[in-house]
């Protein structure tokens, strides 16, 4: 914490000194907005009217994202493919590429699979599909719409490559050396992180978000109502995923919002989400992996536009990505945030504790943790019920839960202050099926003796 500080202080000092002696521009002069392009290239470098010089909150927010940028970029260093550990961060980043260069091929190949189940059915069985609709050309459309989200998978990876200056060549050997190997990349995991980006980033997903992030953004608006843009209230949104959350509560203004995300795919899809500098620009057709559960070929075919929202790449309401694991990467920072907002993210911890040691450390006294979201665990050490998790939160952790708003509905257990209501989680909303929690709000204070303790 100490070397984060006086490295801040040091960058802080820099960046001061850098902004009085950079020559004043002309006037009509364009200050240059420095943005990796899609194409890898610096030609797209776009020019803004030059304003009034940066504010503190500006450079304050510049210096903790290009701070934690060069700690990653420094995980990231160990070049030379074939000498590539797996455990190492850049191989789990080249990986994770992988799969995004090759989402396109491989669901074009997978469609042909399912062309050959249909035509292995009786010539009877054809003439009565022939004779009442047009379902055999879905195949062809399904192929060629697949064509769209393979190239929006490869623009991610482009926009990475950039981003994280790692040389095409690099990413194209590692990809020869998988498929020689007949290591296959995770398909899966690719499908999910593109979907989060309509959870996130379309307004198709407004149906997940509105309730859900409205309630975390009000209820963190009512509890800082004096912070302001120089004296902002710190927020930390762990497990963020494609980050909207962090987002949106970054727009509310006076909020310094730092977000994390552990898993490459997801900070993939959101550096690339992010960095585009036009509302709907970009087209996906997300409902045509799985065919099950739709009510019409017009459906699972319709396209979705994003993102619905341009956000800010530099300024007080910039979100600073912090990428990893954050029992890690928040390991040195205690009493940092004044809250800590937790949203379908505490259950996908392998030991709750851990998250539990974080949360409580990161967090100032008195400041606040919002939690959202259902309990579902993926084979975890601890699987506390609610009602022992916020035990374990009071009486383990000193927090102090207070209550939520009471239009969540009854408190879902009597003895706690805790609400629930059923919240989607990255389900297409004209499905045949709906995927639902009943997701739990609760919002606890750090007891301000929690920390002599
Ligand atoms: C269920 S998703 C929810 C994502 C996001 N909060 C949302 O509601 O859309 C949980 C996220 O937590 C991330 N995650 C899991 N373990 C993590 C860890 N130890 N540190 C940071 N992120 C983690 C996962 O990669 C995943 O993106």
């Amino acid at each position: 914490m100490a070397l984060r500080n006086s490295l801040i202080r040091a960058l802080a000092a820099i960046s001061i000194i850098y902004s009085f002696s950079t020559p004043v521009l002309a006037e009509g002069e364009k200050q240059q907005v420095l943005e990796p392009g899609l194409d890898g290239t610096l030609n797209h470098i776009k020019y803004e009217a030059a304003s009034t010089p940066p504010s503190e909150a500006t450079i304050s927010r510049a210096i903790e994202r290009d701070y934690y940028k060069q700690k990653y970029m420094n995980t990231i260093t160990d070049e030379g493919v074939d000498s590539l550990d797996q455990s190492s961060k850049r191989y789990w980043l080249l990986w994770c590429m992988y799969g995004f260069e090759r989402h396109g091929i491989r669901y074009q190949n997978e469609i042909k699979k399912w062309a050959v189940r249909y035509a292995g059915i009786s010539e009877k069985h054809r003439k009565i599909v022939k004779s009442s609709s047009d379902y055999e050309k879905i195949y062809d459309t399904v192929h060629d719409l697949w064509g769209i989200n393979g190239q929006i998978a490869k623009d991610v990876v482009t926009h990475a490559l950039a981003y994280y200056s790692i040389p095409r060549d690099e990413l194209d050997r590692f990809i020869l050396v998988q498929e020689y190997n007949e290591n296959w990349d995770n398909q899966e995991r690719v499908n999910e992180a593109i979907q989060h980006v309509v959870r996130d980033w379309a307004t198709e997903g407004q149906h997940e978000r509105a309730t859900a992030m409205k309630t975390l953004t009000d209820m963190l608006t009512t509890h800082f109502p004096s912070r302001s843009v120089s004296q902002p209230a710190r927020v930390l949104v762990p497990g963020a995923g494609l980050g909207r959350l962090a987002h949106e509560i970054a727009e509310l203004g006076g909020f310094s919002v730092t977000a994390n995300e552990w898993s490459a795919y997801m900070r993939l899809a959101y550096r690339y989400v992010t960095s585009l500098r036009k509302k709907e620009s970009e087209t996906n057709h997300p409902f045509l992996d799985w065919w099950s559960y739709q009510p019409s070929r017009t459906e699972m075919t319709r396209p979705v536009l994003f993102p619905d929202s341009v956000v800010p790449s530099s300024g007080p309401q910039e979100v600073v990505m912090v990428e990893g694991d954050w029992t890690v990467e928040f390991a040195n920072d205690t009493a940092v945030y004044d809250a800590v907002v937790t949203f379908f993210f505490m259950d996908t911890a392998t030991n709750m504790l851990d998250y539990m040691d974080t949360l409580s450390r990161v967090l100032k006294p008195g400041g606040m943790w919002i939690n959202l979201g259902p309990l579902l665990y993926h084979d975890a050490a601890v699987e506390f019920s609610l009602e022992d998790w916020m035990d374990v939160a009071e009486k383990g952790y000193g927090f102090e839960f207070v209550d939520v708003p009471e239009e969540w509905g009854p408190l879902t257990l009597k003895s706690k202050k805790a609400r629930n209501r059923d919240i989607g989680y990255m389900y297409h909303k004209e499905s045949l099926r709906r995927n639902i929690y009943n997701a739990q709000l609760f919002a606890a204070v750090k007891k301000e003796t929690d920390l002599d303790e």
